[in-house]
């Protein structure tokens, strides 16, 4: 099964009703800052996007990405790619939020749900790596309970 529910989101696999979403916050410039796919994006960029998304697996090995929504207020905010070796002991997390909704905790609930997942599946190490200027996606990581 895709779907996580934690407390106030659902992470699910990607929709076409996500690309006017995903082609908004990934040509924000305060998104793409640290990032390092190309910015900003168009709706045909985002189509393609989002069809490669559909494509993907979420029990790996490989990429999968999750899509975030509020239950209370359906609609893409983020996302979360997960990337799985081959072997499945072993994962490495990113995530994105849209600039409107950071500072709620919607980050650290939707990290911290997706890792649970992959601990219980049998990954026994997760890694994410973020730009050292990227001061939110460090306290974030440490939040969610990575070790530098
Ligand atoms: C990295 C990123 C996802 C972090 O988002 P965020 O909104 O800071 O993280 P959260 O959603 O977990 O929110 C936590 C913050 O909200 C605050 N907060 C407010 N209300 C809260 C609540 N109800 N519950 C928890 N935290 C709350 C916390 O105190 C915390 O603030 P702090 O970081 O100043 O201490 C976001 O900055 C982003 O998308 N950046 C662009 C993409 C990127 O660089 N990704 C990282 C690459 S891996």
């Amino acid at each position: 099964m895709t779907d996580i529910v934690t407390r106030r989101l659902r992470l699910r696999g990607f929709s076409c009703d996500d690309v006017s979403a995903l082609a908004r916050y990934r040509s924000d410039a305060r998104v793409a800052r640290y990032q390092t796919w190309r910015s900003p994006i168009d709706q045909a960029q985002a189509q393609e996007i989002v069809a490669g998304y559909r494509e993907e697996k979420p029990e790996g090995p490989g990429f999968f990405q999750y899509a975030i929504e509020r239950h209370r207020r359906p609609g893409l905010i983020g996302d979360v790619a997960v990337q799985t070796e081959p072997g499945l002991d072993q994962a490495v997390l990113g995530i994105t939020l849209a600039p409107d909704v950071r500072h709620r905790g919607y980050a650290t609930e939707a990290m911290t749900a997706v890792a649970t997942r992959l601990l219980a599946a049998g990954v026994r190490r997760i890694t994410a790596a973020c730009d050292a200027r990227n001061t939110a996606s460090e306290r974030l990581l440490r939040r969610v309970g990575f070790e530098q």
